[in-house]
């Protein structure tokens, strides 16, 4: 016998064929499992949708997004999850400032680019960590760096989040995350919130952009942060993506993926494990 309603789930009907076609839609939009464990949180993400469309029922929701392209753009936006934090994962913002950015910099130095790409960015504080970490302690070196062709790319699937990554304003709990004296420097107290730093916000260019389908980046990164999205994933969609970052990373370049995550069989030969997650693409 199958649940018909999830579980507290009461002022819309959900049943079990509701939740596989919301799963089914979640995985060919954007890779992203939904097993059936998870009916209760699809629920809960999606019924505020449903009530803001007048709707009573999952099932005229679905046919609902099924005609209608700003409808599916919200139900993604209500399914994916954005969790993020400045300085996550803290040891690969040390790795790449320890290991990657010395070659970088002096590469900026002679008038060279420096192109990282941070994929699946959610909120921005992947990318803001980031600079805020090489632009350093001090605003002259902010300044000077302002100065070079450095830019990230920063994208993600979800369009509300990315409008929220590019205003770069944090709720003062969500800022406590960087540390003081780059918190002081890099970013503004405005009112309950916190401002990231114009010369920081203009170094990053957010875009949507859905993993699974056509990059239209033609360079090669020196590092690309694909961190905490493969885990949505099933094993062939990792691996395919896997193979396209491999191919958008420079010899020698850095990809950081998140802790939970390990890199394919098949495309792990192209790498060095030089850290925690943290893996080097050997010289061709
Ligand atoms: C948990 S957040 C990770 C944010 C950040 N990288 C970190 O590690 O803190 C996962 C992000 O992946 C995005 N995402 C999920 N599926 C995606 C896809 N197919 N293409 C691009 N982004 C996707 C979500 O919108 C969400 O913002």
């Amino acid at each position: 016998m199958t649940a018909a309603v999830a579980p507290r789930a009461t002022e819309f009907r959900f049943d079990p064929a509701d939740h596989a076609a919301i799963a089914a839609f979640v995985y060919e939009t954007a890779g992203i499992l939904m097993p059936p464990g998870k009916m209760q949180l699809v629920y809960g993400r999606l019924a505020p949708r449903v009530r803001a469309s007048g709707l009573t029922r999952f099932a005229d929701y679905i046919a609902l997004i099924d005609r209608d392209p700003v409808e599916r753009t919200r139900a993604i936006d209500a399914l994916t999850t954005n969790h993020t934090s400045f300085f996550r994962e803290s040891h690969h913002f040390d790795h790449f400032l320890e290991h990657a950015w010395p070659a970088l910099d002096q590469r900026l130095g002679t008038r060279g680019k420096v192109r990282i790409w941070s994929a699946a960015c959610s909120s921005g504080e992947e990318p803001y960590s980031l600079l805020m970490a090489m632009f350093g302690k001090e605003r002259g070196n902010g300044q000077r760096l302002s100065r070079t062709d450095l830019r990230i790319l920063a994208t993600d699937l979800s369009t509300e989040i990315l409008t929220a990554a590019k205003a770069g304003r944090y709720a003062l709990d969500t800022a406590s995350g960087v540390p003081t004296t780059l918190r002081e420097t890099w970013m503004t107290r405005d009112g309950d919130a916190a401002q990231v730093h114009p010369l920081v916000r203009e170094r990053v260019a957010f875009r949507k952009l859905n993993l699974l389908e056509d990059w239209p980046m033609r360079g090669r990164f020196d590092a690309i942060f694909c961190r905490n999205v493969m885990i949505y994933f099933d094993e062939p969609t990792k691996e395919r993506l896997q193979t396209r970052l491999a191919e958008r990373l420079a010899p020698g370049g850095f990809l950081y993926i998140g802790h939970s995550e390990r890199l394919s069989a098949s495309v792990a030969p192209g790498f060095t494990c030089v850290g925690r997650t943290t893996f080097q693409k050997v010289a061709a």
